[in-house]
């Protein structure tokens, strides 16, 4: 079946790579839509929590986690050889930044190598960690192409920032607006299609660069106005004000 038509019926085997504060809700949210989800993390005692319907995410009650678990709907692994058996891969890993404020690309890279082994025709991969415009094309396509695949006709990528604020009763996962832009416009369609099964807003831009744009520009915006906060907070303290 083409992977359009799994996606839509929503038999598409989904994954996500890197269990943390970004995939555990987002495997979750797929999960509740009605996919089979498989989490793949390299901390094996993040597996065995998921598996054992536990969660370590405070936005996720293990009383939401334990059912779609029991129901065999989401499970987690090690093992990344079960790309190969998946329909559709995120990836969400950490981007931290060194010593120098340089990002850490070497999960992203790790992550992209073990896609890259078991990459197959008919798949659907969208990168979610924050990085700078350009990662996607620069860095992880270059990686899925060695496979000899073609991206846009044998296999769809796409960058989609994830948004979430951890702790935020209003905005969680579900609800916060998903902005998707793919490498060809066939990527983007299929990341669109992707996750209008599981989030309310869906927005699809012109290309990969244009969603880390979005990012980057949402993550100054929101350093800038704490910066501002904490600077009116200061003055206001000084004189007796309550900011
Ligand atoms: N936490 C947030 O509020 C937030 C919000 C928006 C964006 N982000 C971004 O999302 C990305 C993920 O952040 P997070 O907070 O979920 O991180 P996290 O540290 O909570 O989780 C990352 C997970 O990835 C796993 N991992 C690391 N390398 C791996 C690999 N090669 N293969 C498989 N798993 C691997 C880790 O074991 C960990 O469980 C980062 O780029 C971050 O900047 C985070």
């Amino acid at each position: 079946m083409e992977l359009r038509s799994k996606i839509l019926d929503r038999s598409a085997r989904v994954g996500v790579v890197g269990l943390g504060y970004v995939g555990l809700p987002l495997a979750v949210e797929f999960a509740r839509a009605g996919f089979t989800v498989t989490g793949i993390d390299l901390d094996q005692s993040k597996v065995a929590r998921v598996n054992g319907g536990d969660s370590y995410i405070g936005d996720i009650p293990s009383s939401v986690l334990g059912p779609l678990v029991a129901s065999g709907k989401l499970s987690a692994t090690t093992d990344f050889s079960v790309i190969a058996s998946l329909d559709t891969v995120n990836i969400c890993v950490p981007t931290p930044l060194r010593k120098t404020k340089d990002p850490d690309m070497s999960f992203i890279v790790a992550a992209s190598e073990q896609i890259a082994k078991h990459i197959h025709a008919g798949m659907l991969v969208i990168f979610e960690s924050t990085t700078y415009p350009g990662t996607t094309d620069e860095v992880v396509l270059p990686m899925l192409t060695q496979s000899g695949l073609h991206v846009g006709r044998d296999f769809f990528l796409c960058f989609s920032p994830e948004r979430v604020d951890p702790g935020n009763r209003k905005y969680q996962t579900a609800n916060i607006p998903k902005v998707v832009g793919g490498v060809t416009a066939e990527c983007t369609e299929h990341g669109r299609m992707l996750y209008a099964q599981a989030i309310e807003t869906v927005v699809p831009v012109s290309s990969t660069q244009v969603a880390e744009m979005v990012k980057l520009l949402e993550n100054t915006f929101r350093m800038i106005n704490i910066g501002l906060v904490n600077e009116i907070a200061m003055m206001c303290d000084r004189i007796g004000v309550n900011v």
